[in-house]
């Protein structure tokens, strides 16, 4: 089966040997080369754009159509793709020089932008979660380590992703992560350090609990993807999506650290820091963030949690109680033994009394018997 490119078209499912769309009549072999084969996800109208995955002469790739025509999303769908086509990297998926290109509709209504890149096999990362659960703070280093190499090399191009989150980091087989989705990818211009210094508008993009208030502010700086990172391992780590956890009210902390089994405190700092409310608190550049992971001290102890302290507060009470009622429990036996024991005293003495009253009388009686017997 092949799609039809046309986001109107309303039967988009073609038989394999067809040229044409039996609907709109759209060419089905697009740029004479590319057969589309499946979406990548469901094609919904609120999507800026569509994604399949595509045949390209025996090789599968991807193909990313842009569907709102507004020059605002176009410019950013032609900087998405010149970014693409610079860097060359195995944590960012490749594009071909031809790879950007632009095509006709049928009926000339209107051109669709096109962006054919490498097919990353795999799972994103948040579908990953949905079938592997939480990860462990081992896997936490090693995803971190690799999305920072790749950050590194974006920042050092003067770029910025602007949207990192578990839907956009994909695995491969071979447990290598890769970085997708560069729709929002940015120059770090002189004009644009500029234009957020002096205020001035510049097009913002917004993942809830993902981008930190100085994006949302539209004051986006590399120091955003940092915090974007900490918030996808906080994802990651507790399988709670950052917005369906608590923040300190006053410092605008998450406080995300109790739901991890076993977290080492160094590490939970470096996660902290990263997602520090302030830019100026998160590590300034990639490579200071590869630094402090390899000077990690995860030896130390971890605190106990609020709910491990209150689960050994409720072990202390619930043992004094015991404590207490076994107590009382022995000294009420203790009297009752030592009643017992009076009450027995008692009964031995007046036993002994009558005893002893008995014997008196026998002996006077004896006596009594013996005097009459002698005056006999
Ligand atoms: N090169 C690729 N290879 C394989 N799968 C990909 C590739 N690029 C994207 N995907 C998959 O398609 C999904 C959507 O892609 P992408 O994030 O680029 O689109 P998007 O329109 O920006 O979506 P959104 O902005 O809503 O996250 C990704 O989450 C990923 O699962
Ligand atoms: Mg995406």
């Amino acid at each position: 089966m092949s799609y039809c490119l046309n986001p109107r078209c309303e039967k988009r499912l073609n038989p394999d040997e067809r040229s044409h769309c039996h609907n709109c009549g759209s060419q089905l072999l697009i740029e004479k080369r590319y057969r589309l084969i499946r979406p990548l996800r469901e094609l919904e109208e609120h999507y800026q754009t569509e994604i399949f995955e595509i045949d390209d002469g025996g090789t599968t790739k991807v193909l990313k159509v842009l569907t709102n025509h507004h020059p605002q999303w176009v410019e950013l769908f032609e900087r998405q793709a010149k970014v693409l086509q610079q860097l060359q990297h195995p944590g960012i998926p490749g594009v071909d020089p031809d790879g950007y290109f632009t095509v006709a509709l049928k009926d000339n209504s209107r051109e669709l932008h096109c962006l054919v890149m490498d097919f990353i096999v795999g799972q994103n990362l948040e579908q990953w979660l949905l079938q592997n659960g939480p990860i462990s703070e081992d896997r936490a280093i090693d995803w971190l380590t690799q999305i920072a190499e790749i950050l590194e090399q974006l920042h050092q191009n003067k770029l910025f992703h602007r949207d990192i989150k578990p839907s956009n980091i994909m695995l491969n087989p071979k447990g290598q992560l890769v970085l997708v989705d560069f729709g929002t990818v940015r120059k770090i211009t002189g004009t644009y350090m500029a234009k957020i210094g002096g205020g001035l508008p510049v097009t913002g993009t917004f993942s809830p609990g993902y981008t930190p208030l100085e994006q949302v502010d539209g004051r986006a700086i590399p120091q955003s993807d940092f915090y974007s990172l900490g918030r996808t391992l906080v994802y990651l780590l507790t399988g709670k999506h950052p917005l369906d956890l608590h923040q300190d009210e006053s410092t605008g902390q998450l406080l995300w650290r109790d739901t991890v089994f076993h977290l080492s405190p160094a590490f939970g700092d470096l996660v902290d820091r990263l997602m520090s409310p302030f830019p100026g608190n998160r590590p300034q550049t990639a490579q200071l963030i590869l630094q402090s992971l390899q000077g990690l001290d995860r030896t130390a102890p971890p605190p106990l949690s609020l709910s491990q302290q209150r689960d050994v507060w409720w072990l202390i009470v619930i043992n004094a109680g015991l404590a207490i009622a076994l107590a009382i429990a022995c000294m009420v036996r203790l009297q009752a033994w030592h009643q017992n024991q009076q009450q027995s005293s008692q009964a031995a003495a007046l036993h002994l009394q009558a005893w002893h009253q008995n014997q008196q009388q026998s002996s006077q009686t004896a006596a009594l018997h013996w005097s009459q017997v002698l005056k006999r």
